[in-house]
C-alpha cells in the first residue's frame, strides 16, 4: 500500500498504518472523535447483490478496517447492519495488540448497536460470543419487555424519548471512557451522524469496480439542510482500491 497524499515513495506496513490513522491525542479529543469507515464501488454501491458490504469490498479496505478497528474504542453500527451482515464482536489481530494497550485501551473494541426497535437476535453472535458486553443505544421508546431481555445479555444506554438522541449517546459512551468511535455505518445511522453535525473523519474506501443495481449510496434518508462540507486530509492506493480520508471542514 502506498501513500499518494500525503506523498510517500514506499510501502506502509500495518505499523505506518496504525501511525496514520492515529486518533488524535486524548487531550485534543474535545469529548470524543467520530470517525465513520465507509466502502463503497466506483458507481457508489455500498453493498453488492447479496446486500453486503463485503462483497464491495477488497483485501486492501479489509486491512485498514482492521487497523482502524485496532485504534478505537467502541464500533459503532446500526441495527439494520448488524442484522444484514451477522456482525459478531470485534476482535484485533494479535499484531495490534501492543499498541492498544500502549494506548491504555483493552484487547478489543467493544461493539455498540443504535436500535430504537431493540429487534435484535439474543442468541446471535453479538451477545453470546462477546468478550466485553456489547452495548445497545436505543431511545426510551424501545419496547419495555425487549429491553428488559436485552438487558440481560448487553449493556444498555437510552438515550432520546423517540429517535436515539446521538449527541447524548455519544456522551453515555464518552462517560465510560469510550471517546476513540469508530462507525462502520450502514447509511442510515450514518445519515442521523451528519445531520447531527457529529462526524469528526469520514474514511471512504473506493473499490475498483462497477456494480449497478440499486443499492444506496452511504448515506441515505433524508437530503441535509446544508451541505457537510469536508477537507481531503489523506488517499491512499493499492491494487487500484483509493482509500480516501476526508476531515469536517
Ligand atoms: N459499504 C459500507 O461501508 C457499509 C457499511 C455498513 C453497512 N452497509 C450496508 O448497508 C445496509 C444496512 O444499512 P441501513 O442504512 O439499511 O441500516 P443501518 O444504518 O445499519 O441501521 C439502521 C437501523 O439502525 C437504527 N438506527 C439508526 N439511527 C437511529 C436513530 N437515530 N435512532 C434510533 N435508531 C436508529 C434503527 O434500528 P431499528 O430498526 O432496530 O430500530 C435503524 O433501522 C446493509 O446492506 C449493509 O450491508 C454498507
Amino acid at each position: 500500500m502506498r501513500s499518494l497524499l500525503p506523498f510517500h515513495d514506499g510501502d506502509l506496513d500495518d505499523e505506518a498504518l496504525t501511525a496514520a490513522y492515529a486518533y488524535p491525542r486524548p487531550g485534543r479529543i474535545p469529548v470524543w472523535w467520530l470517525r465513520a469507515n465507509m466502502v463503497s464501488t466506483v458507481d457508489g454501491a455500498v453493498a453488492g447483490a447479496d446486500g453486503r458490504s463485503r462483497s464491495v469490498s477488497s483485501q486492501a479496505d479489509r486491512r485498514v478496517l482492521r487497523v482502524l478497528r485496532g485504534l478505537a474504542d467502541v464500533v459503532l453500527v446500526g441495527a439494520e447492519t448488524a442484522r444484514t451482515e451477522g456482525l459478531g464482536p470485534v476482535r484485533v489481530r494479535s499484531a495490534l495488540l501492543p499498541g492498544r494497550e500502549g494506548r491504555g485501551q483493552p484487547p478489543a473494541p467493544v461493539l455498540a448497536v443504535v436500535s430504537r426497535s431493540l429487534d435484535l437476535d439474543l442468541s446471535s453472535r453479538l451477545f453470546v460470543d462477546a468478550v466485553a458486553r456489547t452495548v445497545v443505544v436505543t431511545s426510551a421508546a424501545g419496547p419495555a419487555a425487549r429491553r428488559a431481555r436485552l438487558a440481560q445479555v448487553a449493556d444498555l444506554i437510552v438515550a432520546g424519548s423517540d429517535e436515539v438522541d446521538l449527541p447524548a449517546a455519544l456522551d453515555a459512551l464518552a462517560a465510560r471512557g469510550l471517546t476513540r468511535v469508530l462507525c462502520e455505518g450502514g447509511p442510515t445511522l450514518l445519515a442521523a451522524i451528519v445531520a447531527a453535525g457529529l462526524l469528526d473523519e469520514l474514511c471512504l474506501t473506493l473499490t475498483p469496480s462497477l456494480v449497478g443495481g440499486g443499492t444506496g449510496r452511504i448515506l441515505s434518508g433524508a437530503a441535509l439542510a446544508t451541505p457537510y462540507d469536508l477537507r481531503l486530509a489523506a488517499v491512499l492506493e493499492e491494487d487500484g482500491t483509493l482509500l480516501t480520508r476526508w476531515q469536517r471542514r
